[in-house]
């Protein structure tokens, strides 16, 4: 364990925005890791860096990087098995490890950039299933009593691209590992989400398992999403809107083709990119970054933009939308301010 200081996080980040950390740590082990909270506080904590935006070009403090690694299985009951994973695994490794194994539970969150750690503070989601879905408990140090504790799903405060780790008690865990309940019979395959069942019946499977939901999952996702390594983006930029369903009937009858999703709480999701696409941002460049031209939610750096730029063009689109729609975007993007 070494503390650098001026270190660059640009390849550490998949917008592959240039920030100098003024300190920074790499830990891989846990006992490292304790190690160093003997002696300070991490102001950040980096993972797979793929939902991270640097608005500035330093990041003050200890910049951390969680790099523990190890998947373990144990065998729950007839027909579970609990999981664990570090939190420095690679997500979509993680998920074909589990994919692999024919244990089930993850394959529709196949492909997804990033690490095990941040999943559980973003509640990562796709096609249908949300992490809180299948999580079982997350090991988390908390670093005000240095104690490492076990948060069951309950206590984790999950709704939608959100958790207690990204509001009510940010900065006082650092996850360790995550734990999931995954199936060994799979009766309830989800498969009915977007275009999943459509590459099924194209692809001539009528009784899926999980590894054709996670291989259709890959196709759409390689179809939809521009790659970090070749595009460097941080997937989704905003969050989809959810609207009272009083708003959405008021929408709706100016905008009767907009798609829209009924939730379970009686409110109604908007798909964001729809609305940024109508606002004609699909495709367009603004400096050095730009809406991609194959999925309106995704801004991409085009090479060399800073935080500021790509900032910039979020604000600008935000306002589009705002003006037009009267709907105000949210970042899902986990902006860093210095
Ligand atoms: N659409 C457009 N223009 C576009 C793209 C999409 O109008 O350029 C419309 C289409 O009508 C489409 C709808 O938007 O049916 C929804 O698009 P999509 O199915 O691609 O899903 P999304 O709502 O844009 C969400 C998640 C993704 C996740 C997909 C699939 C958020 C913020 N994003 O995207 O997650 O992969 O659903 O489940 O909830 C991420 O969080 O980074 C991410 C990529």
């Amino acid at each position: 364990m070494n503390i650098q200081r001026d270190i660059s996080l640009k390849r550490l980040n998949t917008m592959a925005v240039e920030a100098i950390a003024e300190s920074f740590c790499r830990v891989d082990s846990r006992a490292e890791l304790e190690r160093l909270l003997q002696s300070r506080r991490p102001d950040l904590i980096i993972s797979g860096g793929s939902n991270i935006l640097f608005a500035e070009p330093r990041v003050r403090g200890l910049t951390l990087q969680l790099n523990l690694r190890g998947i373990e299985a144990q065998d729950y009951d007839r027909d579970h098995v609990l999981v664990t994973a570090a939190a420095g695994e690679d997500w979509h490794g993680f998920t074909q490890w589990c994919v692999a194994r024919d244990y089930g539970g993850l394959e529709n969150l196949s492909l997804i950039p990033g690490n095990v750690g941040a999943a559980p503070i973003q509640n990562i989601g796709a096609y249908g299933v949300e992490l809180g879905d299948v999580l079982f408990a997350v090991e988390a140090i908390d670093l005000e009593s240095h104690d490492t504790r076990l948060l069951r799903t309950a206590d984790c405060a999950f709704a939608y691209r959100d958790s207690l780790f990204k509001t009510a008690q940010r900065g006082r865990w650092i996850i360790v590992a995550a734990q999931f309940l995954l199936t060994k019979k799979h009766h309830r395959l989800r498969r009915d989400y977007g275009a999943i069942d459509a590459v099924l019946r194209q692809r001539g499977i009528r009784r899926p398992g999980i590894r054709d939901i996670t291989d259709a999952v890959i196709h759409i996702r390689r179809q939809r999403l521009p790659d970090p390594l070749l595009s460097p983006n941080a997937g989704s930029f905003f969050k989809n809107p959810l609207l009272d369903a009083g708003r959405y009937d008021t929408l709706r009858g100016n905008h009767p083709d907009m798609p829209a999703y009924p939730q379970a709480d009686g409110r109604v999701k908007l798909a964001a990119a729809w609305l940024i696409e109508q606002c004609g941002w699909k495709g367009r460049r603004l400096n050095r970054c730009g809406v991609d031209d194959k999925h309106a939610l995704v801004i991409v750096n085009h090479g060399g933009a800073s935080g500021a730029e790509i900032l910039g063009l979020a604000a600008a689109i935000a306002d589009s939308v705002g003006e037009r729609f009267s709907i105000d975007l949210q970042h899902e993007v986990n902006v860093v301010r210095g």
